[in-house]
């Protein structure tokens, strides 16, 4: 894989949107923080660098800087927003903060390009771009022309054409900046030089080869498969890499949804895997019983997870020659690697503890570089059927986080039944493509209503459905009222202990996905 760009990370809240985005069009690229050394830089070799955006002032002492040494490296370089002042800053312009009536912008913006910049190759002379910058280049580097402009600010980017370094002061990552895209690609394609070689076709071709190499003729694999999207389709690259040679454990937590365990195992049938399926739903619920906590509940379930893992490990007779997979991919490795980000919820996929994967000869993480759509793409390569490639997203803790308050197997059965009529009145709606992801919630909440004759003190259900790309924010579902009406009545009906349904109709932020 000739072809990689290198993003370089300052701190900016889109930057796994620009990374995705430069993989959308079939180039290879990888995050990494600022303070990667040169020698770092030059033994990735990138055909071009991309800086992030970043939430500080260049021209505090503490911000994040840059080798100047990058610039002589004699690849394209693009700046975005505080990656653009940065390289403003750096290779000698001027940078302040803006004064009200200057500079400052937030937001849509409308703006003028000059087409004959590169960068702007098929872009109309005027668009929207999507401004979020408080400081003000109040003088560019010498080589830079101004490419674009808007009615408050003179040098919306600048270009120094001859050595290949552009920067502009909106986000062309994000949907609003119309022709942003278009941007992107030009970078790549038309200053960076990129021919578009990353494909999942080729990544899988590459990946299996690679894997049976590591793996050896001999080697077996131990695979932790949770149902979700990641570890079925790492399952499918392993079958496809070793074949019978892999043992996939499902641990079924007894926190999953309805019919989860029959779906998954369905789905691998026609490959010869060893399909292992560990009914653990008592050890769970006695671990989780009296428990509150949401993020206690997670940790909870974690570590069991492991330890269920591991004496399924040991009855199978790992030696040092074994090997354990997991589908970690790359927003967790971002996501525990950053650092500065707040740490909302723990997601990641690193479950295992230490004396588990110490059993085994090393972990194996293919998809580790890998954004979700691309997983999905993997998936579909690979022959996994549509239902579990389109699959919502399920958190590893299952319904557990979906119980507000302690869980009980008697929630449990509640929740699975409920939920599993509001997917069926989704489906049944057509409405999967608009909802990214939903379900029931237990609330903890109980309520008084009437039914027959009778008044009734039952337990309130939540639905939720949000409607996002990259679950990092979410919009909540215009679900149409007849369909939350069917879902409403026929929960109320059909599931004991229900008796009132509230739909959710928060965005994310301020709230999240999931309500724990
Ligand atoms: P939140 O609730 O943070 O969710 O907005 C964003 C996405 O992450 C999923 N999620 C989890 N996934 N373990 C997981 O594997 C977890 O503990 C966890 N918590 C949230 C959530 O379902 C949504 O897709």
């Amino acid at each position: 894989m000739e072809e990689k760009i290198l993003i370089l990370d300052f701190g900016g809240q889109y930057n796994q949107l620009i990374a995705r985005r430069v993989r959308e069009q079939n180039v290879y690229c990888e995050i990494k923080p600022y303070t990667t050394s040169m020698d770092d830089i030059r033994a990735f070799a990138p055909m071009g660098i991309i800086f992030t955006g970043g939430p500080n002032s260049v021209y505090l002492e503490d911000s994040a800087h840059v080798d100047p040494a990058v610039f002589e490296l004699g690849v394209p370089i693009l700046g975005i927003c505080y990656g653009c002042q940065l390289m403003a800053y750096t290779l000698g312009g001027e940078v302040t903060a803006a004064q009200a009536d200057t500079a400052r912008e937030y937001g849509k913006t409308v703006t003028y390009y000059n087409t004959n910049c590169k960068l702007f190759k098929d872009v109309p002379e005027q668009a929207i771009s999507w401004m979020s910058h408080g400081d003000y280049m109040a003088k560019v580097p010498e080589g830079f022309e101004l490419v674009a402009h808007t009615d408050a600010c003179p040098n919306a980017a600048i270009a120094d054409e001859r050595r290949g370094f552009y920067g502009v002061q909106y986000h062309p990552e994000v949907d609003h900046t119309q022709f942003g895209t278009q941007m992107l690609r030009n970078f790549l394609y038309e200053i960076c030089g990129a021919k578009g070689t990353w494909t999942m076709e080729d990544f899988c071709q590459r990946t299996v080869a690679q894997l049976r190499q590591t793996i050896g003729p001999k080697g077996r694999v131990l695979l932790a498969l949770s149902g979700g999207v990641d570890s079925s389709v790492l399952a499918a690259l392993l079958a496809e890499a070793v074949g019978d040679r892999l043992t996939a454990v499902f641990v079924d937590h007894g926190c999953m949804r309805k019919n989860e365990g029959d779906e998954v195992e369905a789905a691998f049938a026609k490959w010869k895997i060893h399909f292992v399926r560990v009914d653990a739903e008592k050890r769970f619920l006695d671990k989780l019983k009296g428990v509150e906590d949401p993020q206690r509940k997670r940790q909870i379930i974690g570590a069991e997870f492991g330890y269920v893992f591991l004496d399924e490990a040991m009855k199978f007779g790992i030696t040092k020659e074994d090997f354990f997979a997991q589908g970690t991919i790359y927003p967790d490795v971002i996501e525990s690697g950053a650092g500065d980000a707040d740490v909302i919820k723990s997601h990641h996929n690193r479950l295992l503890p230490k004396e588990v994967i110490a059993q085994f000869k090393s972990v194996l993480e293919p998809l580790d570089h890998l954004f979700k759509d691309e997983i999905r793409l993997l998936g579909k390569e690979l022959g996994l059927p549509d239902y579990l490639v389109h699959r919502q997203p399920f958190p590893g803790p299952g319904l557990a986080i979906r119980i507000l308050g302690d869980v009980t197997k008697e929630k449990l059965d509640i929740l699975r039944e409920a939920d599993a009529i509001f997917r069926e009145e989704i489906t049944k709606a057509n409405l999967g493509d608009m909802c990214s992801q939903y379900f029931a919630v237990l609330t903890n909440a109980r309520s008084v209503g009437v039914m027959g004759d009778g008044r009734t003190y039952e337990n309130v259900l939540a639905l939720r459905s949000v409607t996002t790309k990259d679950f990092m924010t979410a919009e909540w579902t215009r679900i149409p009222y007849e369909v939350l009406d069917r879902a409403s009545v026929r929960i109320v009906n059909e599931v004991p202990h229900i008796n009132r349904i509230v739909y959710d109709i928060t965005s994310k932020p301020p709230a999240t996905v999931e309500w724990e």
